[in-house]
């Protein structure tokens, strides 16, 4: 999906980036010397920073530790998690001064929020796309999915410290009546209307939405709005299908209603 700002025929989740960049959305409105946002790409770059190896054409899982990852010794995960964006930077995009600040994820490595801030999509794309920096040991992403990550970064991150109440786990102003309508739109087709149609989990541990919900909000936060990596049938993006930050909260708020076991 592609169209140039100013266009007449603008879907409402742009017209969102560029009126809610002061309140709800992160970063500021497209400059316009870049006159294209693409929410598809923008969609693509967040199940990427997701767990990329579902989502690139002939990759497939690391076995060993990502290259940065013996710098720290906190997070004792091992193999392919180590290689997730998700794992070092957070489901809030603010590493150590995030959600992942303490506990077992806790890495000390940055955030990638306000980076985003700082610089453009080109020069996000410069640096992630820079092979000779082991940061990006993996260089087996297309320069397009570069492009996917950056467009992510600059246009798809909420700031979630808005929207969720760390602590308590609970989102900040959701509306669970509204999320349920939302919910049964968009959701219930495959994840049942009570959440339980697909698992997660397994039959001993079974994990469904109103488990995600509850457990790790940014989680649930992250997947409903760019979608699941890998997920068959291809689970849509909230973003791409026009909702609004405020939407995918109220359906967060309706999802912690719904059943966990
Ligand atoms: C093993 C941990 C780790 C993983 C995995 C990781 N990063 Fe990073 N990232 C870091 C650290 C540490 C830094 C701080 C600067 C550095 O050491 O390169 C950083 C820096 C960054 C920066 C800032 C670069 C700049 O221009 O200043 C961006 C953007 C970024 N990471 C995005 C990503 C994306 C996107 C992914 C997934 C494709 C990813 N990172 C995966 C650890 C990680
Ligand atoms: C076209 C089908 C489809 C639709 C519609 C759909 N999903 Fe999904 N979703 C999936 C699939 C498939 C998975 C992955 C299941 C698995 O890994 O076992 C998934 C996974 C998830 C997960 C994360 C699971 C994890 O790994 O922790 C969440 C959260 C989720 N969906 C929420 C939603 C929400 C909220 C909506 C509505 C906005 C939605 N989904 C709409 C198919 C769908």
């Amino acid at each position: 999906m592609k169209w140039s700002t100013g266009a007449l025929l603008m879907p409402p989740a742009f017209a969102l980036l560029v009126a809610g960049a002061a309140c709800s959305l992160p970063t500021a409105a497209p400059p316009p010397a870049s006159p294209r946002v693409d929410l598809a790409s923008v969609a693509r770059g967040g199940v990427l920073y997701d767990k990329w190896w579902k989502e690139v054409e002939g990759a497939s899982e690391p076995k060993g530790n990502h290259p940065l990852w013996a710098s720290q010794s906190a997070n004792k995960a091992k193999g392919g998690a180590t290689w997730r964006c998700k794992e070092c930077h957070g489901w809030d995009y603010k590493g150590k001064d995030g959600a992942y600040g303490k506990g077992s994820h806790y890495t000390g490595f940055p955030g990638v929020w306000d980076v985003a801030q700082k610089k453009s999509v080109a020069e996000l794309a410069a640096s992630l796309g820079d092979s000779a920096n082991k940061h990006n040991a993996f260089t087996g992403f297309k320069s397009s999915e570069v492009t996917d990550l950056a467009n992510f970064l600059k246009y798809g991150m909420v700031d979630m410290t808005k929207y969720v109440d760390y602590a308590a786990k609970k989102p900040i102003g959701g509306n669970a009546a509204q999320g349920k309508t939302s919910y049964n739109d968009l959701c219930a087709g495959c994840h049942g209307a009570d959440g339980k149609d697909l698992n997660f989990g397994d039959a001993k541990k079974p994990e469904y939405v109103g488990t995600v919900a509850r457990e790790n909000p940014q989680e649930f936060l992250h997947k409903t709005w760019v979608g699941q990596p890998g997920s068959d049938p291809t689970m849509p993006s909230a973003l791409v299908a026009g909702w609004s930050t405020q939407q995918v909260v109220d359906v967060l708020a309706y999802a912690q209603t719904l059943p966990e076991k």
